[in-house]
């Protein structure tokens, strides 16, 4: 490669979520199938997806058709005027959502998902309240930020009225109880917090069906429709943010659709083109679309509200999942991933514990298993861990996975195969001896 592209990078580009001295990016060329290149042509396995996005893999011929074709056809067309390809998506993705789940605002990230989720549950409850969990992340966005709980809200003030409510995690229970015998007191507690608040102030309760980037954390099987329950006896309307969950990653289409659960609000983004163009939508149910049919004012709108090459992405990316049938090959690939994972916990010391459901699973590595230290406290998010030399170590070795804090997540492209898992497994293996060695 003619020029240095890392140091252009460095010199004319901000690094992500990071103290830029330490930011040395690798240049990549290319990406196909489960594999990413490099410029040297070093290749690496995605098991993680990239950011948990690119659902179908790299290079889906489907896809990147749909997005050429529509690019030549009409790229953009103000919100105002509709496309073929904005309504069929908005149809096609009303079909496989759960429930009465109809109608969608479209737009470009999962943050703006969440934005419009927010403006949408305050039009239609006319409350201006908010609750979400700490151990959470809704996007970088002033108000997804301050939804959010995880230590990115750096100097983000929680605006008066959000309210953040304990997690449902059950490896260490913020109670300090063990289910079923806790009666699922986390999902009461948030109950007893809409109560303190008032009933009929609070907007929405905003939760990730499994919790991604804090920490992979599975609710126990009650957890969900306890809140189902809670939020319709206090007309609280239930967000389910399906960022990182929908589109087949937890082996349904949706996460909520484990419990049976139908939230008043789902908002959706990266699976839903597979990461080939930056689009979301936010979805709502019936009851709230019709509202919106009288007269109450739909006040929210943006330029790229319905973009076409998304609408292409999104809708080639769905009929991808359908034709493949990767909702289902998600279960059955999880199942593998997820024995082949309990299994490392037999030989590592250092694995705390192995969590998911379907393609989307963690292991919380700890330092001394009796009493869970962890390897980083919440105060070193930003700072070099175990688990950065870890994902490090991984990618020397070819294999790509994110960590965040105190989880190694495993969340690889809904099309790997047995063996490709096998390979991932095998530098994950050798990676943890380095955690092993910090055993107490
Ligand atoms: C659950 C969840 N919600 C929202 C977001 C924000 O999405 P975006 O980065 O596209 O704004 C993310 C991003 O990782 C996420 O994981």
């Amino acid at each position: 490669m003619s020029e240095d592209y890392s140091k252009v990078t460095r010199e004319y580009l901000f690094g992500t979520w990071k103290y830029q001295k330490t930011w040395n990016p690798k240049v990549i060329v290319k990406a196909e199938g489960t594999r990413f290149t490099d410029s040297t042509g070093k290749s690496y396995l995605d098991f993680s997806s990239q950011l948990v996005c690119s659902n179908l893999g790299h290079s889906n011929e489907a896809v990147k058709k749909a997005v050429a074709d529509q690019g030549a056809e009409l790229s953009y067309i103000a919100p105002g005027f509709t496309t073929p390809v904005a309504a069929k998506l908005a149809r096609k993705l009303a079909e496989v959502a759960p429930g009465d789940i109809c109608k969608s605002y479209f737009s470009v990230g999962g943050a703006e998902a969440n934005e419009a989720a927010v403006k949408i549950a305050r039009f239609y409850t006319k409350a201006p309240k908010l609750i979400a969990r700490f151990r959470s992340y809704h996007g970088a966005t002033s108000g997804a930020i301050s939804l959010t709980g995880d230590p990115r809200r750096l100097y983000a003030p929680v605006p008066p009225g959000t309210v953040h409510a304990p997690d449902v995690y059950c490896y260490r229970c913020p109670f300090g109880l063990e289910h079923p015998g806790c009666g699922v007191r986390c999902a009461e507690y948030i109950g007893e917090i809409i109560e303190m608040e008032g009933a009929g102030n609070v907007a929405a309760l905003f939760v990730e069906p499994i919790v991604g980037s804090n920490g992979i954390l599975v609710p126990p099987d009650d957890y969900m429709p306890r809140l189902r329950e809670i939020c319709t006896e206090t007309g609280t309307l239930l967000v389910a943010d399906e960022v990182m969950t929908g589109f087949g990653r937890t082996g349904e289409w949706f996460c909520v659709n484990h419990w049976g659960v139908v939230p008043d609000i789902i908002t959706l983004a990266k699976g839903l083109t597979s990461a080939y163009v930056p689009f979301s939508a936010t979805m709502v149910r019936k009851p709230i679309a019709d509202y919106f049919e009288e007269d109450n004012l739909f006040c929210h709108g943006q330029t790229y509200a319905n973009h076409p090459i998304g609408c292409a992405a999104g809708l080639a990316a769905v009929e991808e999942y359908q034709r493949l049938g990767l909702v289902a090959r998600a279960k059955k690939m999880g199942e593998y991933l997820g024995k082949r994972l309990n299994e490392l916990q037999d030989s590592h010391p250092s694995v705390g514990e192995v969590r998911g459901k379907g393609l989307f699973w963690g292991i919380e590595p700890v330092k001394n298993r009796e009493t869970k230290e962890p390897f980083a406290t919440r105060k070193q998010r930003f700072e070099p861990t175990m688990l950065g030399t870890m994902a490090g170590e991984a990618l020397k070795k070819g294999v790509y996975f994110m960590t965040v804090l105190n989880t190694m997540i495993f969340a690889p492209p809904l099309i790997v195969t047995e063996e490709e898992i096998d390979e991932g497994l095998g530098v994950v293996d050798e990676v943890l001896k380095l955690a092993d060695a910090e055993c107490t």
